[in-house]
């Protein structure tokens, strides 16, 4: 009995020595974490911890997102390029016109090719002859014939139009603008006259039929000009002089500036300069304004009516109407002549 007292107060010390040893670790671990969480930030992590964090926060993203950088980092510097006109930046454009102008084979065929016709052409040839079947001048329809030959050029899908003739939308477009000039203006004989973007020269081929000129300069891009030139030549149109985008025009007074689609799609610090170089020595003016960059390309343009102020401010008295065969939504035809 004694005995068995005597081992279980034994048992009971030996107890005790052991839970409090057990204490005493437990205590030291406690002190031990307690110490390095002071040691760790905010959210309860060593200097180290934070380190290899931001390390693996900044590099993964950087690694995984490295291509999707280098797709924006080129779209970024297409968009600094695109600075100056939408047509400026088409690569594709340009080059099939300096292929056009050089190779016989994409000469023959560059109309008919999507690369070059994104940029230019036009559909709705009905909506065009059926304008020029109801409002065109006898002067201009006493001319279909000739200006057939513009589609001859190029192989464009044309479609025959009794009477006119077999056309393309494009070049029925030219022959709609250039009646409507003749209505609209009385230009002097043998005019001259500035056309700015002139696409493949079909305008200023359909005016030398109509009002031949005795000069017609064109400003356009380098590639664009090379097969303008090309087309001029195969159509024996005279007096076309192309002129680089940011020469002085050669001229202090000229009797007509034509841009259709162009001068609206260049950047507003390009309009301005050739509103000072080249529109301002103009005594009349015909504009198809689009807002296709400023809508689409988010490029900082003149307003149609910013433009209509500083033609009034430069004593012209510019009118402003729809397109006459609405291709967008927002275009207008712009006209003016000289008041003072
Ligand atoms: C949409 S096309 C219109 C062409 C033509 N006016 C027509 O009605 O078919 C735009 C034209 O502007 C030209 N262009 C582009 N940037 C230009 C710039 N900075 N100055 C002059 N022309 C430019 C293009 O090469 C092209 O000829």
């Amino acid at each position: 009995m004694l005995l068995q007292k005597f081992d279980s107060c034994q048992l009971w010390k030996l107890l005790l020595t052991q839970q409090t040893k057990k204490r005493q670790k437990a205590l030291a671990k406690q002190s031990q974490i307690e110490a390095k969480r002071s040691e760790r930030g905010a959210h309860g992590k060593t200097m180290g911890d934070v380190r290899g964090l931001i390390w693996q926060s900044c590099s993964k993203p950087f690694v995984s997102f490295l291509p999707v950088g280098l797709i924006i980092f080129t779209l970024l510097c297409f968009q600094l390029q695109a600075k100056d006109s939408i047509t400026g930046w088409d690569i594709t454009y340009r080059e099939m016109c300096k292929k056009a102008a050089s190779d016989p084979f994409y000469f023959q065929n560059f109309r008919a090719l999507s690369d070059y016709a994104h940029a230019l052409e036009v559909g709705g040839v009905k909506e065009y002859a059926d304008y020029i079947l109801k409002h065109g001048s006898p002067h201009v329809l006493s001319k279909m014939e000739r200006f057939e030959n513009l589609d001859e050029l190029g192989s464009p899908p044309r479609s025959y139009i009794f009477p006119l003739g077999n056309f393309t939308g494009t070049t029925l477009r030219y022959i709609l603008f250039a009646d409507l000039i003749g209505k609209l203006f009385e230009l002097p004989a043998n005019p001259k006259i500035v056309e700015i973007g002139a696409g493949f020269g079909g305008q200023c081929y359909i005016l030398s039929e109509l009002y031949p000129f005795s000069k017609y300069y064109i400003f356009d891009l380098p590639e664009p000009e090379a097969l303008i030139e090309k087309m001029m030549n195969a159509l024996e149109v005279q007096n076309v002089i192309c002129l680089p985008i940011d020469q002085r025009l050669p001229e202090e007074k000229i009797d007509l500036l034509i841009s259709n689609y162009a001068f609206s799609e260049c950047s507003r610090e390009m309009q301005l300069d050739y509103f000072e170089r080249v529109i301002k020595k103009a005594d009349r003016g015909f504009m198809i304004y689009t807002q296709l960059s400023r809508r689409v390309y988010g490029m900082d343009t003149l307003t149609t009516e910013e433009f209509m102020q500083l033609l009034r401010e430069n004593g012209m008295n510019p009118r402003i109407y729809d397109e006459p065969i609405k291709s967008d939504v927002d275009n207008h035809m712009i006209i003016w002549d000289r008041i003072f």
